[in-house]
């Protein structure tokens, strides 16, 4: 049987856009009743928040598209480096900060920035909504569901 593919979504503080994405694309592989074949997490690069819900914002974004998000926030490890298939960031500080754990060409090749996978090829920074307004929260919101789809796409399921 072929073993899952596993999914890290990493941002900074692990209550905005990571949940996020990993709500969008569980979301997606449900539809798709894909969902054995995916492990799906995220974490940040900060504990600041460790064992919260997502932000209120983050979760009343993904509500109104029939999302439930249920994670807790979690740090980074050295162990998801390895664990993980793909280890999808936000931003180009997430990106500094997650490569800068490792000397391993293996890992290194592991780290997408995850707005590469958008449809409109455009800027490939998920921006980080916290000290903005909720409008904010929507366009990121549609931005990771966006992103999850061309991520699928590119997996070729
Ligand atoms: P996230 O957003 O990285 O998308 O979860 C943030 C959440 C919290 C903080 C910064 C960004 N913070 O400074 O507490």
């Amino acid at each position: 049987m072929k073993e899952k593919t596993k999914v890290l979504f990493i941002c900074l503080g692990n209550i905005c856009r990571s949940p996020a994405a990993q709500g969008a694309l569980e979301n997606l592989v449900k539809q798709k009743n894909l969902n054995h074949s995916f492990e799906i997490d995220s974490c940040g690069t900060a504990g600041y928040h460790d064992g919260d819900l997502p932000d209120p914002r983050t979760r009343k974004a993904a509500e109104k598209r029939g999302i439930h998000l249920t994670h807790k926030s979690r740090k980074l490890t050295i162990k998801d480096l390895k664990y993980f298939d793909y280890l999808l960031v936000m931003d180009e500080n997430n990106f500094r900060d997650v490569i800068s754990l490792t000397n391993d060409a293996k890992v290194k090749e592991k780290i997408y920035l995850f707005g590469q996978f958008r449809s409109d090829q455009g800027d490939p920074i998920v921006p980080d909504p916290y000290y903005k307004n909720e409008t904010a929260f929507e366009k990121v919101q549609d931005l990771v569901e966006d992103c999850s789809l061309g991520f699928l796409n590119f997996l070729g399921v």
